[in-house]
Parts: C-alpha cells; structure tokens; sequence
C-alpha cells in the first residue's frame, strides 16, 4: 500500500501525531492538506517532547520530505517559529520541506478578527483556538485571501493589501479595535516572506511524481471528523474539511492516489472548546479518571484542559463511514488501567442516524454497555496477547460495533508504547 491517510476520528486530539510518527519510518513523503496552527500534534520520540502545529509530525524522521498542502492556511510568523523550535531539536529543513504557493495566508486582521467575533459572540462562542483560522477560510471562499504565493511578490503582496484592508478595518471597527496600519503588516509579512521564500515549492508536482514512482506517501490529518466544516458538529466547528476526502482536495491529489484510510480514535472522547458532547463524564466520573495533567489532556494549542466523555462508538461508527475507514489506530488505552468498569456508547435514544442538528445532539440520551476493567497497567505491555482479557475484549468490543478493524492500539505516548495489529505498508 504506497499511499495512507490518518485522519481523526473525534474532535480532535486523537494522537494522529503520534501514529503519523510511528508510520513515517516507512513512508518517504508526509503531508499536511488542511488546517493551520490551530493544529497540535504532540510526540514523544527517543526521550525527546516535539509539538508540532504546521509542520508535518514526520519531519523527525531523518530520511522523509514533508509538504503542507494548498488547503491549508499558513501564519508566517507561527510557521517560522515552530521551524526554530524544531531547529533547536537538531531537525534539518533543506530540501525536505515544502511549502505550496496555493496555500492561503492567515494575516493580523484574521486573529483580531476571530477573537473579537468570539468574545462578541458570548456564550454563543465556539471556543476557537483564536488563530485566525475561520476568517482565513472565510476570505478564501469570499475571494478576499492572500495566498503564498502573492505574499512572496512584494508588489502583489501590497497592491491586495491596499485593496483588502479598508474593509478589514471597517470590520475591526465595528468590533471596537483600532485600525491597523497598511506599512506596519506590509513591513513585517514582507519580512517573513523573505525568509519562508526558500520552502515554497510545486508541492502538487512534487506529490504526483512521487505517486507516479510508486513511492509511499503518508497523509497526515489535522483536527476530527466532528470538526469538519460541512459533517462536524455545525457550528462548533473548524472552517476545513477534516475528513479522508479533504486530502485530496487539500494536497492537490487525485482520489485514486490514496490507497488506505486509518482513522485515530481515543479509547474514550475528548473535545475542547464549546458544543454538544453527549458521553461528557459527570463530575463523579471525571474523579475516577487520572487527572487531566496525567492523562495528556491538556490542549497542546492553547493550554485548555480537554473535557472527557465515554468512547462513543455510534459517533465512531459515523465518522468511519465519513472517511472510509479501512482500520482503527484505538490510542490511550492505558489512560483507562485504572477503571473499575468502563461505559462504552453504542447508540442514542430515539435515532438511528448521527444526528445532524445541534439540538438534538445537545439533547442526545446515550445507551450505554458498561464493561468490566482490567485494573493493571498496560503501558509496559509489548503484544497484543499480553494484553489483560478484560482490555482484550474491550477492543474486540470497538471493532465490533465499529465494524471497523483495529490495526494499532498504542499505550503511551512513546513510540516503542504501541501494539501493533497491521503493519500497514
Ligand atoms: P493529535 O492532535 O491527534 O496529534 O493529538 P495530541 O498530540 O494533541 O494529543 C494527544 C496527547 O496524548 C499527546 O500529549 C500525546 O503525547 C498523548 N498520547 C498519544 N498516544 C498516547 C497513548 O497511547 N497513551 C498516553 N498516555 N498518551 C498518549
Ligand atoms: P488537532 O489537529 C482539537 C477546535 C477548537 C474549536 C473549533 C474551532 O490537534 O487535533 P478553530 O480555531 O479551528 O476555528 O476552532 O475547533 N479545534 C481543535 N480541537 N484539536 C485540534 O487540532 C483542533 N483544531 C481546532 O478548539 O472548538
Ligand atoms: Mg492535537
């Protein structure tokens, strides 16, 4: 199998940089296609911590080349730092990362823009990561957006400039910011221009002569399902397509170029920021869980602890129909040793489709099946047959309502911490 896309299969933070980690010691090409730094992909790697928000997880394994996409939307001044950060880990960048033209520019106004709309929206908020990211998007469907490779030419970069920013103003007005001034961002984009220029490539090219080769291409997903701007939990949601299907759009390849889809899902539900969370612990619950420090459940983005819920399989059987699933990565499981019994949702009261309107779902009753725990520590565990029965038949239990197979389960956040069931490529 040449090509993989690993997509997320809740809200979120499902350890796809830790399984896009793990499958890149196969993989020659890594690729982002949607999203921006609203994205946070921790992982743990010999000994070290990397977190990541732009730049492809696989850019830590030596021999890959990494590319970020035109779906995506690139804030230069984040992208730079995160490219000294990783500099600062020893990881090199030459001819290894490339950058298309296509991808849009997330600019001040964005950021002001989608704080100010989020606290103006009070308790109607969506609890965005205030990166920009929606007003981004939503300039590139209005025709309104700056992409790369206007930024990189300076008198285009003005020249829209110019034209853009009256209105931008105008909106910032309304929302009671002062306006910003046309030569200060002009100065500084015009800067980071100068040093991201290096990395801006024919991505698109790029990927199909890799494809043509027959050489393995990892997609790496960024965001859930449930997040997805047409199919997630609308409007608690992030302004791309998080889905498989998004890849290709967001790459810039043809659908026959992906071969396989494996869809990350925690062996429970997390969600951080607002909207409808059906299986959320109560606060009785939530003390039996280890504590969100602990747990690694606390947001790599903006700091915010993630709220919890039970795993949810009737969300888990939607989203793998959304993506194709061909097999489940089932992460943290061992976040669950502790347990005396573990609730597992298999259904919702009154409805056999994934509700589609937020008040349903607010309002959703889950069925639950409640299954003993294992009460040992799994984390040290190396194969799937060592595993306690009790966590056995808890993920034979997932693939079977999932109708989904599970290829990898993993049991820390180091890479050596996972079992695997498939070796993919
Ligand atoms: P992503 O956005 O889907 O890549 O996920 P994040 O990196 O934002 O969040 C997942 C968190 O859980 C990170 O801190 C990972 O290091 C950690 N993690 C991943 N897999 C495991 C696991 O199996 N067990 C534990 N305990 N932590 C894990
Ligand atoms: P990774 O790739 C979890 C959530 C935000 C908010 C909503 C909209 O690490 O899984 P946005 O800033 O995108 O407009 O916010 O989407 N969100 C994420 N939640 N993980 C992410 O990325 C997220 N990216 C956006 O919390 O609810
Ligand atoms: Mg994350």
């Amino acid at each position: 199998m040449p090509s993989i896309a690993v997509v997320g299969m809740q809200w979120g933070d499902e350890g796809k940089g830790k399984v896009v980690d793990l499958l890149s010691e196969q993989a020659l090409h890594i690729v982002r296609a949607q999203g921006g730094n609203n994205a946070g992909h921790t992982i743990v790697a010999k000994g070290v911590e990397y977190r990541f928000h732009l730049i492809p997880s696989g850019i830590i394994s030596p021999h890959t080349k990494c590319y970020i996409g035109g779906g995506t939307v690139i804030d230069p001044k984040s992208f730079l730092e995160e490219l000294s950060a990783l500099t600062a880990h020893g990881i090199h960048f030459e001819e290894r990362l490339f950058l298309s033209r296509y991808a849009h520019v997330v600019l001040p106004y964005h950021r002001l823009l989608d704080q100010l709309s989020e606290k103006a929206k009070g308790s109607a908020a969506v609890g965005t990561t205030g990166r920009g990211i929606g007003p981004c998007y939503a300039d590139k469907t209005q025709r309104h957006g700056i992409r790369i490779t206007d930024l990189c030419h300076p008198a285009s970069f003005r020249h829209q400039l110019e034209r853009l920013l009256p209105a931008k103003n105008e909106q910032l007005h309304h929302l009671g910011a002062p306006a910003l001034a046309l030569s200060e961002i002009y100065e500084e984009y015009a800067g980071y221009a100068e040093s991201l220029k290096s990395y801006v490539a024919p991505v698109e090219e790029l990927l199909y002569a890799a494809a043509k080769k027959g050489e393995n291409i990892l997609f790496e997903g960024a965001q859930g399902a449930l997040l997805d701007i047409t199919f997630g939990t609308y409007p608690f949601v992030t302004s791309s397509c998080t889905l498989a299907g998004g890849v290709c759009s967001g790459a810039g390849v043809g659908p026959s170029r992906i071969n396989q889809t494996i869809g990350v899902a925690k062996a429970y539900t997390t969600r951080v920021g607002n909207g409808p969370f059906p299986t959320e612990l109560t606060e009785e619950e939530l003390a039996c869980f280890p504590g969100h420090g602990a747990a690694r459940e606390i947001g790599t983005t903006t700091g915010r602890k993630r709220r919890i819920g039970w795993l949810d399989t009737f969300l888990l059987r939607h989203t793998c129909a959304l993506n194709g699933v061909d097999a489940l990565a089932i992460t943290k499981l061992d976040i669950l040793d502790s347990l005396d019994s573990i609730k597992i949702c298999t259904g919702y009261e009154n409805t056999r489709s994934f509700p589609a309107r937020i008040e349903e779902l607010k309002g959703a009753k889950p069925f639950y099946e409640t299954l003993p725990g294992w009460r040992r520590s799994t984390t040290g565990i190396e194969s799937y047959k060592d595993l306690p029965p009790q966590a056995k038949a808890y993920v034979r239990r997932i693939e079977e309502l999932c109708e989904t197979p599970i290829g990898i389960i993993s049991v820390g956040p180091e890479r050596e911490k996972t079992l695997w069931l498939d070796r993919f490529f």
